[in-house]
Formats: C-alpha cells, sequence, structure tokens
C-alpha cells in the first residue's frame, strides 16, 4: 500500500484564512488537492481575495466569501453560498478566532464576549448550518482548531482559555452524535506558534516559553495545517471526537 494523501475533488472551508493559520492550512489542503472556499470579516475581503487567487494559482477552484462567523445570519449564509457555488463541503475547518487578554478582575463584558462569541459561538454557528448538509451526503471531515490553552489555562486568557476548552466540548459531543452519518469531528490544539498573535511577544518572554517546549522551538503554522490534513485525509477515516496536540510537547 502506498501512503498518499489525495484530496483531489474535496472542497474544503476554511473559517478566517485570509491570513495566518487559517492560510496556511487552506494552502496545505489545496496542495493535497482539494477545492478551497476562504472566508474571513468583511474588512479584510481584498486580502481574502488575494489568498484565493494563490489557491487558483495552483490549479484549484477557490472562492473568497466574507462573512462574520459569529453571527449566525452570516455563518448559515457562508455555508449555503459554499454549498451552492462549489456543490458540496466535505472539510469544514472552524479557524476563526482571536484574542482579548486581560485580568480576571479588569476583564471587560466585551472582552469575554467578543472572544466567546467568534472562538466558541462562531464554531458552532458553521457546524450546525454544515452538519445540515454534511447529514444528507453521509460525508463530512469537521476541525476545530483549539488550544493548549483550553488544556491548561494561562493567566490573562480566562475568556480565551474557556472558548478553546469549549470547542473541545463542542467537538466530543458532536463527535458522538454525526458519527452514524459518516462524519468525523476533531480538534486540534496548536501550542504557541509563529504568528502575528505570538510576534507582538517580547523576546524575553518567547524564550521563557520555548524553555518549556521539549522540542525546543515554537511551532509553524505548517506543523498545524500538516495536521489538518491528516484529520480530512483517509488516513484518518477512524478517528474520532480525539484532540491532537501540536506543541513540541508542551502538554504531555
Ligand atoms: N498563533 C498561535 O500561536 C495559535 C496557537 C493556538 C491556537 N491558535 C488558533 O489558531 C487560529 C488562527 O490564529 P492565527 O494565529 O492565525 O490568528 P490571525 O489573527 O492571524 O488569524 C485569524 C483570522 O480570523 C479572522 N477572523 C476574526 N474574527 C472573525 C470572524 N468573526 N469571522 C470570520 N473571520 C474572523 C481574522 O480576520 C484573521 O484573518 C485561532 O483560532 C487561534 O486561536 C493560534
Amino acid at each position: 500500500m502506498a501512503y498518499t494523501i489525495d484530496l483531489t475533488g474535496q472542497v474544503a472551508l476554511v473559517t478566517g484564512s485570509r491570513r495566518g493559520l487559517g492560510k496556511a492550512i487552506a494552502m496545505a489542503l489545496a496542495h493535497a488537492g482539494a477545492d478551497i472556499v476562504i472566508n474571513d470579516i468583511a474588512p479584510g475581503r481584498e486580502e481574502a481575495e488575494a489568498t484565493a487567487a494563490e489557491m487558483r494559482d495552483l490549479g484549484r477552484r477557490a472562492i473568497a466569501l466574507c462573512g462574520d462567523v459569529s453571527n449566525p445570519e452570516d455563518a448559515t449564509q457562508l455555508i449555503e453560498q459554499a454549498w451552492t457555488e462549489m456543490g458540496k463541503i466535505d472539510i469544514l475547518v472552524n479557524n476563526a478566532g482571536i484574542t482579548r487578554d486581560n485580568l480576571l478582575i479588569r476583564m471587560s463584558d466585551d472582552e469575554w464576549q467578543s472572544v466567546i462569541n467568534i472562538n466558541l459561538s462562531g464554531s458552532f454557528y458553521c457546524t450546525r448550518a454544515a452538519a445540515k448538509r454534511m447529514m444528507k451526503a453521509r460525508y463530512g471531515r469537521i476541525i476545530n482548531i483549539a488550544s493548549v490553552i483550553g488544556l491548561m489555562g494561562n493567566a490573562g486568557q480566562a475568556n480565551y482559555a474557556a472558548s478553546k476548552a469549549g470547542i473541545i466540548g463542542l467537538t466530543k459531543a458532536n463527535a458522538k452524535e454525526l458519527a452514524s452519518r459518516g462524519i468525523t469531528v476533531n480538534a486540534i490544539a496548536p501550542g504557541f506558534i509563529v504568528s502575528a498573535m505570538t510576534d507582538k511577544l517580547p523576546d524575553d518572554v518567547k524564550a521563557k516559553y520555548i524553555e518549556g517546549i521539549p522540542l525546543g522551538r515554537l511551532g509553524t503554522a505548517e506543523d498545524v495545517a500538516n495536521a489538518v490534513v491528516f484529520y480530512a485525509s483517509e488516513l484518518a477515516a477512524y478517528t474520532t471526537g480525539h484532540v491532537l496536540n501540536v506543541d513540541g510537547g508542551m502538554v504531555m
């Protein structure tokens, strides 16, 4: 048996994918053969269009659909429009996410709610809309981007940790509910990944984090994208409700 991953003919929608991890995930899925739907918020439309054009340069069908996943109407419209324009969605990657860090006693209602709304509710709204279609198709791969912070917590990130722990619970509940329809639901818990989010950290803070990483480096967006391609592939056909840490051994 030859071990190849070929997603030719499959359609993948990645939320929050004009840049960062989402873009790397979309790019990896496109390299594996999948056609791609890029999503991001409307102010990022130009960048989202440019990212979709990069996928088309690889010879894939690709479109960019703007919409705010934390708005239930937008999320439903996103899934429906993607399904109509691309014919189906085989792979949904719930990647859109934000941080609004603050110490617990200073955290505003808005800081709490916006992170929960985008990271957790956004994943729920997109999954609910996609699952309706995927159940009829009797196939689907839903991949949720959580975080090690959802497993181990972090001072100053009560909102983010709760949203990412919530995504892990959502993953397991949905995996149980959708398994009989041929749909797998898995999560990835990235550790510290080189990105706009981690670029903001001062060098001494980064060095301190690296001390706690057995593999001795920050992760790359490609490290995370590789795990997504695995979950999307036939190689992961018997894996559901699982959380894969891509963190250099930080959490074990
Ligand atoms: N960077 C890391 O170290 C790291 C670690 C663990 C988990 N993650 C997770 O990976 C995901 C991507 O993170 P990133 O570092 O690439 O961040 P990023 O800010 O570069 O990208 C996130 C994207 O999501 C989009 N987005 C935000 N709100 C949205 C909404 N309501 N609807 C649609 N799109 C929206 C943003 O515009 C942006 O393009 C997030 O879920 C994040 O929590 C990142």
